[in-house]
């Protein structure tokens, strides 16, 4: 992976904008919290885990640049800063997971002068991003089995070293059998309406030097039929405890076509893309997103002027449809409440 998703620079935190990509591969930096947040509404950093590291990163950067000797003044600043980074994105739980990280910190260190506790939120932030690389490649070595020679592999949206701190849960699978010696050949989902599949999954799989070949999302069926595609592996944003799955739109329609064909198909994601407050997808909450980025392709208009478009980001397949779910814990199977909660308990 020759790409840093992003990065702690102490005074600023560098971004790979992926709203430029494959055209540009350009950084920019983020010098305050509110940058951040509009880096990640604007989806300049997206991805589950990612975007959890980017709030992360915020809300310590946002400390560095608290110049009070109040504390009170500073923890109230910096609760408004948590604040800020939920409200950016209602979906990946991995966001609130880590803000939630932070701000636990935060009312741990009551005691500590303000200096001690921006160190401390800068050594929590940069703890979660390091985390997350290491679970990453715990899913791919817990996932590579799945993949088997000359097999084709569909994956939906972009959930590679972009989506993460690095290596990815998705493509981290992949990369890890492709690492290993198998030889297969990649789908990948082009993912309307911003392209995540088609701009984002097959630069990384281009860069790794991985075969794939990109399909519009309506093609994934006939494929199916024809025996073309023998396993599917998409993220997650969020998993409730039955094991329901909210992932970027098509997602839902691809686990129906995958159980009418008899392809199995997985999930990759970390656990703390576990949201163990809810007890199925129905109460998981759906982003829907602004009608131009349907209408509009690229910032050019596409559909007549003054046409209606609807735009859920994501959807929720239930867990009926899923094979598994390979997190770092290992791969948990149907009942899947069962088996998070023994995953919990080891
Ligand atoms: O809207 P996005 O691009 O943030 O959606 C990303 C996805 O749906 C990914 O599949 C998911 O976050 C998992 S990333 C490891």
């Amino acid at each position: 992976m020759n790409f840093k998703t992003i990065e702690w620079r102490g005074d600023r935190v560098r971004l790979l904008d992926q709203r430029r990509l494959p055209g540009e591969v350009c950084y920019f930096d983020c010098r305050d919290p509110s940058s951040l947040a509009r880096a990640i509404q604007g989806m300049a950093i997206r991805g589950a885990p990612a975007i959890g590291v980017a709030a992360s990163m915020g809300i310590a950067l946002a400390a560095q640049k608290l110049h009070t000797h109040n504390l009170e003044v500073f923890l109230k600043n910096l609760k408004k800063v948590c604040q800020q980074m939920r409200q950016t994105r209602p979906t990946a739980v991995n966001l609130f997971w880590a803000v939630n990280r932070m701000e636990r910190l935060l009312d741990r260190t009551r005691s500590f002068s303000i200096e001690e506790i921006k160190a401390k939120l800068e050594d929590e932030a940069l703890q979660i991003y390091k985390e997350d690389l290491q679970i990453n490649r715990k899913i791919g070595e817990n996932g590579k089995r799945l993949i088997k020679d000359r097999d084709g592999v569909l994956t939906h949206c972009n959930a590679g070293g972009l989506a993460t701190a690095g290596f990815g849960t998705a493509l981290g699978v992949i990369q890890a059998a492709w690492t290993e010696g198998k030889r297969f050949h990649v789908f990948v989902d082009e993912t309307r309406p911003l392209l995540q599949g088609s701009r984002l999954t097959a630069w990384e799989l281009a860069q790794e030097k991985i075969p794939a070949t990109v399909l519009t999302d309506n093609m994934a069926g006939w494929l199916m039929k024809n025996g073309k595609i023998n396993l599917i592996i998409v993220g997650a944003d969020r998993i409730a405890r039955n094991g329901d799955t909210a992932n970027k739109i098509g997602t839902y329609g691809l686990a129906i076509l995958a159980k009418y064909h008899g392809v199995p198909f997985y999930v990759a994601a970390p656990t703390s893309t576990l949201d163990r407050s809810l007890p199925s997808g129905e109460q998981i909450p759906i982003e829907e997103r602004s009608a131009e980025e349907v209408t509009h392709l690229r910032g050019k208009r596409i559909t007549p002027k003054g046409i209606k478009a609807y735009n859920p980001a994501f959807d929720v397949t239930p867990h009926s449809l899923i094979h598994g779910i390979i997190t770092e814990k290992g791969i948990a199977r149907e009942p899947f409440h069962k088996n998070f909660k023994k995953m919990f308990t080891k």
